[in-house]
């Protein structure tokens, strides 16, 4: 490609984004393995003894703590997020003497790495999996109980279903358990009775926890990765691409729109991208911190001011702005995603 004059700007967002393309590339490769390591130093579910032929150890407990039932849904303080190295974190409120349980779902082999606290209390816990296929009803396997204020590890699912923690506050006074796991997990949420209910007559159940855990609200079961290379990164190129200018056998050529109808385009994609942001706070996706809500309030205002600079049709002004979304994409990602520009 011959660059003939000053003028030439091609849209610069492009090749960084290929790299970050690429960087994610290998990062997932990393990940993979890391999900296959832990199965050298994993517990081996099968080897735990499995129990049969018993009320799920969940609803056994839940029965002896609450009463009969898990909460109907979130309990004040009760929070899903996303850690910044791409782990899934719950934080739950255990209320005086209360059991509940936070559930991963797994695929038959995948492995996690998880770490779990509460805010001090030792509580009685129970690490255990329920099959999606039970061979006989209330089929589950224990793979660690007693009572504790902190645990981690890594673990390797022996079969496909839900695999997590029962706790319960031995006290009269609230506790909080926060849970972080990461690797080889589809959904990871807290149990509550509607979901018991919804998981178990679910048909698929993969969808199971996480979908019962949002019923009828929103859902984020897809990961940040694809959400940003596939709605973010795609809503952004759709705005470059109609920046800069192109030189080929040809000539020079604008890729700035050329009519009205193309301006509307254009302000339609930018006003996309700035009503997208809010998928970025919801719970589940969001980081609770001033870094993460301000990044995500400038590639607002960022996709703001390219809407109302195609209602000028200003070439240059709208080419200025376009780098601004660039920089704006990239305050997240120095703190959130480094490596990805
Ligand atoms: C509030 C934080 C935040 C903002 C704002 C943000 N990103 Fe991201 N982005 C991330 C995080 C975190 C990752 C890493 C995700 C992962 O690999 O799990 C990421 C990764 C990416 C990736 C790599 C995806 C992949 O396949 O690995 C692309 C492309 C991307 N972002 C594009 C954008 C664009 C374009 C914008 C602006 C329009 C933007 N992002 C704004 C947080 C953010």
């Amino acid at each position: 490609m011959t660059a003939t004059g000053p003028e030439i700007v091609a849209p610069p967002t492009l090749r960084r984004l290929n790299t970050a393309v690429l960087i994610a590339t290998v990062a997932a490769a990393a990940i993979t393995v890391a999900a296959v390591l832990p199965a050298e130093y994993g517990v081996d579910p099968t080897g735990i003894g499995r129990v049969l032929g018993l009320t799920p150890m969940g609803e056994r407990r839940i029965a002896q703590a609450n009463g009969g039932k898990a909460p109907a849904g979130p309990v004040a303080g009760d929070a899903i997020t996303t850690t910044p190295d791409g782990g899934r974190r719950v934080r739950i409120v255990l209320g005086p003497y209360a059991g509940r349980e936070v559930k991963a779902v797994m695929k038959a082999g995948a492995g996690m790495t998880y770490r779990w606290s509460t805010d001090g209390v030792a509580v009685e816990f129970e690490f255990h999996g329920e099959p999606d296929t039970p061979t006989t009803p209330g089929d589950y396997s224990s793979y660690e109980k007693g009572t504790k204020a902190s645990a981690q590890g890594s673990f390797k699912a022996g079969f496909a279903g839900h695999h997590g923690w029962f706790w319960k506050n031995p006290t009269a006074k609230p506790v909080v358990v926060t849970a972080t796991v990461k690797g080889g997990v589809e959904s990871f949420a807290p149990i509550y009775a509607k979901g018991v209910a919804a998981a178990a007559d679910a048909a698929t159940p993969v969808a199971g926890a996480a979908a019962s855990a949002n019923a009828g609200r929103y859902n984020t079961d897809l990961p940040l990765k694809t959400v940003m290379s596939a709605v973010f990164g795609h809503a952004a190129q759709e705005i470059w691409k109609r920046q800069g200018y192109m030189s080929d056998a040809t000539g020079l050529h604008s890729l700035f729109p050329k009519d009205a109808e193309e301006w509307k385009l254009a302000e339609n994609d930018a006003l996309s991208l700035a009503e997208m942001t809010n998928i970025l706070l919801l719970p589940g996706r969001r980081v609770d911190e001033k870094a993460w809500i301000d990044s995500v309030a400038g590639v607002r205002r960022s996709a703001l001011t390219l809407a109302a600079l195609t209602r000028k049709q200003n070439k240059d002004a709208y080419l200025e702005a376009g780098l601004k979304l660039n920089d704006a994409c990239n305050a997240c990602h120095v703190q959130y995603a480094p490596g990805v520009e």
